[in-house]
């Protein structure tokens, strides 16, 4: 049975996986993402890779990156949170790991993870969005990965939702991902916890500053019911949802799947999530609606689904 690496690059974090042929994760590493860095980024990608290598027999390396991707899967022209521009890192991996290496969207590949292992097996087309640092899409059409004319579909981060809004990464206004990414939870949940007294639980546990509140922080003062925390993820969810209605607008997808560091607040995101989407998408109750579910691969999809696709 033959091993690939997975690999998914984030802003914040780069994973990497051994993944057999039905999915299985055999060993996975992660360490922190040197996002200002591309050479340093590619250094940890070798590391990783060369580092998994010398346990298991790897036949290929699938990297996923938060950026846009050639149609050729190899070079990243353009991301929004990392800083790579125009970089042909297919090449530079191969000739580093002395591998065969393809690079999908990181938000592709976890659309592919979740679609062949996940939460999409029992469906032709899925709609995936990861909520990370940034906010990812990927999008399977007929059983395909839909990748569009140049590579580059699915950057449903970059919807704009408010006109003239939050300045973003990607250079543009008011895109979704200032308002739905992890970024964005903490942004809101910080500056909400500098007025709000509801927010004294919150801001005790990160040391009395509200500046220093955690994601993780976050969904646990929500498990333990904490109100503040509760509508800090609510906020989260109602742009998701409203902009999942959007999105099913134009693709009609079979399943709605979640994955990315926030979702695993679980239904505590993904219940507003589902009653915004429910408030906002059209035809309610004279067409059928795709059930919107957490990723069974967790933050595992993305790779889970790079490697796979180093097969395909
Ligand atoms: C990038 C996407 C990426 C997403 C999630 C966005 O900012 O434009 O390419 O998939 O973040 O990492
Ligand atoms: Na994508
Ligand atoms: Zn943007």
């Amino acid at each position: 049975m033959s091993l690939t690496c997975g690999i998914d690059v984030g802003g914040t974090k780069i994973a990497g996986a051994v993944v057999a042929e039905d999915g299985t994760v055999l060993e996975h590493r992660r360490v922190v993402s040197p996002a200002e860095d591309p050479e340093a980024i590619e250094d940890a990608i070798v590391g990783l890779v060369a580092d998994l290598g010398s346990r298991h027999a790897l036949t290929g390396v699938g990297v996923g990156a938060a950026g846009y991707i050639d149609s050729g899967r190899s070079v990243v022209m353009f991301a929004p949170n990392i800083a790579w521009r125009d970089r042909a890192l297919r090449e530079d991996l191969q000739e580093r790991t002395h591998l065969p290496v393809v690079v999908e969207n990181d938000a592709n590949a976890a659309a592919w993870g979740e679609f062949a292992f996940g939460a999409g097996s029992a469906f032709d087309d899925l709609l995936l969005v990861t909520v990370g640092t940034g906010v990812g899409g990927g999008v399977v059409v007929d059983g395909e990965l839909y990748r569009g004319a140049s590579g580059v579909a699915a950057e449903i981060g970059h919807m704009r939702v408010v006109p003239d809004g939050l300045p973003c990464g990607c250079g543009r206004h008011g895109c979704l991902e200032q308002y739905a990414s992890g970024r964005a939870l903490l942004r809101q949940t910080r500056e909400a916890a500098a007025t709000d007294p509801g927010a004294a639980v919150l801001v005790a546990a990160a040391g009395g500053d509200a500046e220093a509140i955690t994601g993780l922080a976050i969904t646990a003062a929500a498990r333990d019911g904490d109100p503040f925390a509760l509508r800090c993820l609510a906020g989260l969810g109602r742009w998701l949802g409203e902009g999942i209605a959007s999105i099913c607008a134009v693709l009609d997808p079979g399943v709605v799947v979640i994955g990315g560091g926030v979702s695993e607040a679980g239904d505590l995101l993904l219940d507003p999530t589902r009653a915004a989407f429910a408030d906002q998408v059209i035809g309610t109750g004279y067409r059928p609606l795709p059930q919107i579910v957490q990723a069974t691969l967790g933050n595992d999809a993305g790779v889970i689904g790079a490697a796979d696709l180093a097969r395909r």
